[in-house]
């Protein structure tokens, strides 16, 4: 399902203290693919995820998702999408079955068949017997695999993820990536992945959209060929450093501008 945005403007707040975060951001994101958005803090990645999972509402601009077309307006909340956040919001009372099963159980599928559906993702993410485990008896990253089973029983064409795995740490993170990967490359959603993380950008993504300071606008659309099935080893090919570098050079120039606006905001 193509994500088509033009000329998305996001203001926050009332004048004189308005806040631009998104200016005349257009871009398509296509159906199937993988794109990851990669932008300085504060440049509206967030906010950007969120108009298009319907969480938040804009002020101008057109977002057409499949074929719904939508201007000035909130999308209907989890139409097409399910989001993935980096806090997790899973139920700590519940058992992982029942946390990953949650969405159906909101739909009235009948239980045999939500907790039949549950356990074959749970095992899927890696988690088999641990079922009835709570979320506080697992580690981060077992929470991590928890939350994305959950987002993906429901099946929506698109998954909208806000930096996930960035409170992982290095090693689990990785195993992270390797298994979105693996799950992206069987089920071909359509992904926009928000992260900080270059390498983590260039690793998943079919493309990235690299965004400027605020107010965030696209500065560049950085293609990235690597072949697939992806694995970790890719870091170490030319390719994969050539894309590294023109990343970070876009990125090193719009975080020192973002420094030079707040010196100019203090000073
Ligand atoms: N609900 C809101 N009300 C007012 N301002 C907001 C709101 N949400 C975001 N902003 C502002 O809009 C700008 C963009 O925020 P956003 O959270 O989208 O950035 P981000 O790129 O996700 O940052 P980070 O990388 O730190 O997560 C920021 O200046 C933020 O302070
Ligand atoms: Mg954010």
């Amino acid at each position: 399902m193509d994500i088509v945005v033009e000329n998305l403007v996001q203001v926050f707040g009332e004048a004189p203290k308005q806040v631009l975060a998104l200016d005349r951001v257009s871009h398509r994101f296509p159906s199937q693919k993988f794109t990851c958005i990669l932008g300085p803090s504060g440049c509206g990645k967030s906010t950007l995820a969120q108009i298009i999972g319907g969480i938040e509402p804009f002020t101008s601009g057109t977002v057409t998702v499949g074929s719904d077309a939508h201007q000035k307006s909130r999308i209907a909340l989890g139409s097409h999408s399910v989001m993935v956040w980096q806090h997790l919001n899973l139920f700590p009372w519940r058992s992982v079955i029942d946390n990953v099963a949650f969405g159906l159980e909101m739909q009235g599928v009948d239980k045999a068949e939500r907790n039949e559906r549950a356990k074959a993702l749970i095992a899927s993410v890696g988690l088999r017997g641990f079922e009835q485990h709570r979320p506080p008896q697992l580690s981060g990253g077992m929470r991590q695999r928890v939350a994305l089973a959950r987002a993906l029983i429901m099946e929506r064409p698109v998954m909208l993820m806000d930096e996930p795995f960035a409170a992982l740490d290095a090693q689990t993170k990785i195993v992270m990536q390797e298994e979105l990967v693996r799950i992206y490359e069987r089920s071909k959603r359509t992904i926009l992945f928000v992260t900080h993380a270059i390498d983590e950008a260039i690793l998943l993504g079919d493309e990235v959209v690299v965004m400027t300071a605020r107010p965030g606008r696209i500065k560049e659309v950085i293609k990235v060929d690597l072949p697939r099935p992806r694995s970790q080893d890719m870091v170490n090919t030319p390719e994969f450093g050539r894309l590294y570098n023109r990343a970070l050079h876009l990125i090193r120039e719009e975080v020192l501008n973002a420094m030079k606006q707040q010196d100019a905001a203090v000073g």
